[in-house]
């Protein structure tokens, strides 16, 4: 082993505010349609890979527990990519931890994806382009592939079968805008139904499915132009339109997928109270309970006090805009 086979990178979760619901391709992770997103400071996935010549099988360890072969496909898929583009034949140990709860709709996958790309590529001796990054990143996980850049990203659902057109870019630098996100944490445990399984079933019985995916590049739109004039009224309205379009679309499948728990619903009217009252404040939901809540800087504290004054509402997790994928001097 050299340390030429060692690498470690650090990279933050984003959350989308145009919505990714949905693939045109499944083998090859092609999003139905684009998405927009905010990298996240505050939370973090820092994973270390190290190609060995004797080891026998990969070895991959998640928040400090060797993860069985079940739960490790995923990554041996992705690390077996990697290996074909270096033309690499050791296994891999991979140590990788995350500072949130992992697989509760708090987008680990996204994280991690990020930093098993560039920490991986890296190791093997690879030199990738973001984009190309962000590619490799998309394989993992579609969410992935916008973990790569940092600040406002927006993701090109792409036109080529290969997908080579399918990555995420900057739009925005992580100073353009200094919005805040909370994450209200509302329930404990993973989700009860993967992302890519929920946008499947979504897609094969849900009679929304079509009017969603048609519905998208309007709100990228708004959005884009809300950010780029720095109007929160007109992305709150526009980012709550995603979400619940996404979540319409998943609950009128058959038989119907509902992520949301009860407190989920409290918060939601919490919010919207607040901001008719004068608080700048929306929310976004992806695949769990949790809302993230976005306000500028200066709203920070009084949104943190609303989320925590809903009763039921577990913890209150603060982030700012983050930057993209990175690698760590050991
Ligand atoms: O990257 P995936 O396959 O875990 O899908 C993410 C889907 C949502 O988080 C619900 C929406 C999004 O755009 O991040």
């Amino acid at each position: 082993m050299t340390t030429a086979h060692h690498a470690t990178a650090i990279a933050h979760p984003n959350i989308a505010l145009i919505k990714y619901w949905g693939k045109r391709d499944v083998s090859l992770n092609l999003p139905g349609a684009p998405s927009l997103s905010l990298t996240l400071d505050g939370l973090h996935t820092r994973t270390e890979v190290t190609f060995d010549e004797t080891l026998h099988e990969d070895r991959i360890e998640l928040d400090g527990a060797l993860l069985p072969a079940k739960k490790a496909a995923r990554l041996v898929t992705f690390l077996d990519r990697v290996r074909q583009r270096a033309d690499l034949e050791w296994h891999a140990h991979v140590i990788t931890a995350n500072d949130f709860p992992t697989s509760a709709g708090l987008a680990s996958s996204a994280s991690g994806f990020a930093a098993l790309a560039l920490a991986a590529t890296t190791a093997a001796g690879l030199t990738y382009a973001p984009a190309e990054l962000s590619v490799l990143a998309r394989l993992g996980s579609g969410s992935a592939a916008r973990s790569i850049f940092g600040g406002w990203v927006h993701m090109h659902a792409g036109a080529r079968e290969d997908g080579t057109d399918a990555h995420a870019e900057q739009i925005a630098p992580v100073d353009h805008w200094d919005l805040r996100c909370l994450v209200a944490v509302c329930a404990q445990g993973p989700k009860e139904i993967g992302s890519t399984e929920a946008m499947q079933h979504t897609a094969d019985t849900s009679p929304y499915y079509e009017p969603w995916i048609a519905d998208v590049p309007q709100t990228l739109k708004d959005a884009r132009d809300a950010l780029k004039a720095r109007n929160f009224t007109q992305l709150a309205n526009v980012a709550e339109a995603s979400c619940l379009r996404m979540h319409a679309s998943a609950m009128a499948a058959d038989p119907g997928i509902l992520y949301w728990k009860g407190i989920t619903v409290e918060v939601i009217h919490a919010i919207r109270h607040a901001r008719r009252g004068g608080l700048p404040v929306f929310f976004t939901i992806d695949a769990g309970p949790h809302i993230k809540a976005f306000c500028p800087a200066e709203a920070e504290e009084d949104v943190a006090q609303l989320l925590r004054s809903v009763d039921g509402v577990l913890d209150v997790l603060h982030a700012r805009p983050g930057r993209g994928a990175r690698l760590v001097e050991e």
